[in-house]
């Protein structure tokens, strides 16, 4: 069985989306809100994001959550576990939740109701990628980079089985 992987969104799409998404985020922000970068697939997107919204001359403050569904498979398994918790207190506080991908949409439902949980105050969500053909749940993310169909993407901090977060585009796996 040989793997590839083709180029579908280059190293100058993403940069161009990132500074477009910073803008459209910045204006929706109160002062205080805490980023939630979901990990491990959010690192690069987040590592990014922040430094364009810092251009917006805003108040951030960064935590980080661990999440999984996946194991080693190209399908999510439902269940989400939390692996880390994040470590500042959301209390009060609004939230803006980065994942990667929104894919079934079990991760980042998850993810907000945990915050509601923790008695985040107003909640807002961002995604790099949104496959809206495979969704099982009814989440809208407030912000998309990029819509793409139902692929199974790597890179730009995204995984198959641990391997291709490295690479600095995005690219299908095909097998
Ligand atoms: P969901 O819970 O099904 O929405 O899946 C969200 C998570 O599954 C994302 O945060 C990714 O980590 C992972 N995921 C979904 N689609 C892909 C893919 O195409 N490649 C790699 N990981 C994916
Ligand atoms: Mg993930």
């Amino acid at each position: 069985m040989t793997t590839s992987i083709e180029p579908l969104i280059s190293e100058t799409e993403i940069r161009a989306r990132v500074v477009a998404l910073a803008a459209e985020i910045a204006p929706r922000l109160q002062p205080g809100t805490v980023i939630v970068a979901l990990l491990k697939g959010a690192f690069v997107f987040a590592a990014d994001l922040l430094r364009e919204l810092a251009r917006h001359d805003l108040d951030i403050n960064l935590d980080f959550m661990v999440l999984s569904s996946y194991g080693n498979d190209t399908r999510s398994s439902g269940r989400v576990l939390i692996n880390l918790d994040c470590q500042k207190l959301v209390e009060n506080r609004d939230v803006l939740l980065l994942d990667d991908i929104l894919d079934s949409g079990n991760t980042l439902t998850f993810a907000v109701k945990h915050m509601r949980f923790k008695g985040a105050g107003h909640i807002l969500t961002c995604v790099l990628l949104d496959k809206p053909s495979r969704r099982q749940t009814d989440l809208q993310a407030d912000f998309v980079g990029f819509t793409i169909p139902d692929l199974f993407v790597v890179g730009y901090g995204i995984d198959y089985a641990e391997r291709f977060r490295e690479l600095p585009f995005i690219g299908h796996l095909k097998e």
